[in-house]
């Protein structure tokens, strides 16, 4: 059976999920795009996994197919990889009524709407990820972007896709490492907003495609109240201020999903420092994650993790806004003035606490 879940945004779209749903990839995308010139981006791995089915179904629906393969990591996620590919479609002399689709992870969905938002100032484009990760959260809610020196994802666009494609059996070709990543976003959204979620994502309960499609709707809901990160989509912020300080300590050595855990562990421990939730949740959260191998203990000291935190794109002046739970399945944003974050973080993630820092 197909999951058909509406994307309620300003240009509402729809994320369609099914087992082996790689092979009706054509006819789905030929329901919205009269037959067209299509580029792929694609991710080397699941290309040589998948290519040629992809192609296949493409090909049989009648799109005239291009395609661009990299292998995606963070140091390719540039303005010369997207220079490439806009070079390739102007070559191919795409027009606005062609169309681009990826079919990787995050990073490979990220430059490819960056893409589609820049070729011609703007062209359709759709998703088709090949990670939990990006089933879940990546391909969901249209923020594109490419890395600069300064940082990650610092240059980008809200840009929308036309559809979004999720087959779970994908997956079987992950290695384990990367499905865990994307475990650790699943509990996250159990933690934002769906306790049963969270209990069954810890003890292995609920069917892979259910989860999938559960994660999808609650992104739904969120980008149907704030598209552009203004208000509720900070909510998708839970443990990622801390996990990025992490990533960022680590060079990039623990992976997203890694530091992921260990922030939504840490966000947990500041929730109750701080009194916004009555009882420390941190317990049964760092459970749930290191039932999926995920470590929850954090490897640096706050002075290390300070100087990123204050250098997150979520901060406003003096403000930082810190995503907190109050129970499983409910939490809120708490601002805190920049001044207080050493000693909160300190009598928070540190044993014996600030001490009068
Ligand atoms: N990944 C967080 C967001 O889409 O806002």
């Amino acid at each position: 059976m197909m999951h058909q879940i509406k994307i309620a945004t300003q240009k509402p779209y729809d994320v369609c999920l099914e087992e082996a749903i790689l092979d009706k990839a054509g006819p789905l995308l030929l329901k919205q795009f009269a037959p067209c010139k299509l580029a792929v981006i694609a991710d080397e791995a699941p290309w040589r996994h998948y290519g040629d089915r992809l192609l296949s179904s493409l090909t049989k629906a009648g799109f005239s197919v291009m395609h661009y393969i990299f292998q995606s990591n963070e140091a390719v996620k540039s303005f010369q990889t997207v220079e490439e590919i806009l070079q390739l479609l102007a070559e191919n002399e795409l027009t606005r009524s062609d169309i681009l689709l990826s079919f990787g992870g995050g990073i490979t969905g990220d430059i490819t709407g960056f893409c589609a938002a820049t070729y011609l100032r703007g062209i359709s484009y759709a998703h088709m990820p090949t990670t939990l990760l990006a089933m879940i959260d990546a391909a969901i809610g249209g923020k594109t972007a490419v890395n600069l020196k300064a940082g990650k994802n610092l240059a980008g666009a809200f840009w929308q896709p036309a559809l979004v494609l999720c087959d779970p059996t994908l997956l079987a070709t992950l290695p384990e490492t990367v499905l865990a990543d994307g475990l650790a976003e699943a509990v996250k959204y159990g933690i934002l907003s769906d306790a049963a979620l969270f209990d069954a994502s810890g003890k292995g309960t609920m069917d892979l495609t259910d989860m999938i499609a559960r994660c999808i709707q609650i992104k739904g809901n969120i980008l149907a109240l704030d598209e552009r990160d203004q208000g509720a989509r900070r909510l998708l912020n839970l443990g990622h201020t801390i996990a990025h300080a992490v990533e960022m300590c680590s060079a990039h050595t623990l992976s997203h999903g890694a530091a992921v855990s260990i922030g939504l562990v840490a966000s947990a421990k500041l929730a109750y420092t701080l009194g916004v939730s009555a009882t420390d949740l941190s317990g049964s959260i760092a459970d749930t994650l290191t039932s999926h191998n995920l470590p929850v203990d954090l490897p640096y000291t706050v002075e290390s993790l300070l100087p990123y935190i204050l250098k997150d794109k979520k901060r406003t002046g003096n403000f930082i806004h810190l995503i907190l739970p109050e129970a499983i399945g409910r939490c809120r944003i708490e601002p805190l003035p920049i001044e207080q974050l050493r000693a909160v973080l300190t009598d928070a993630l540190l044993p014996g606490g600030c001490n009068g820092c």
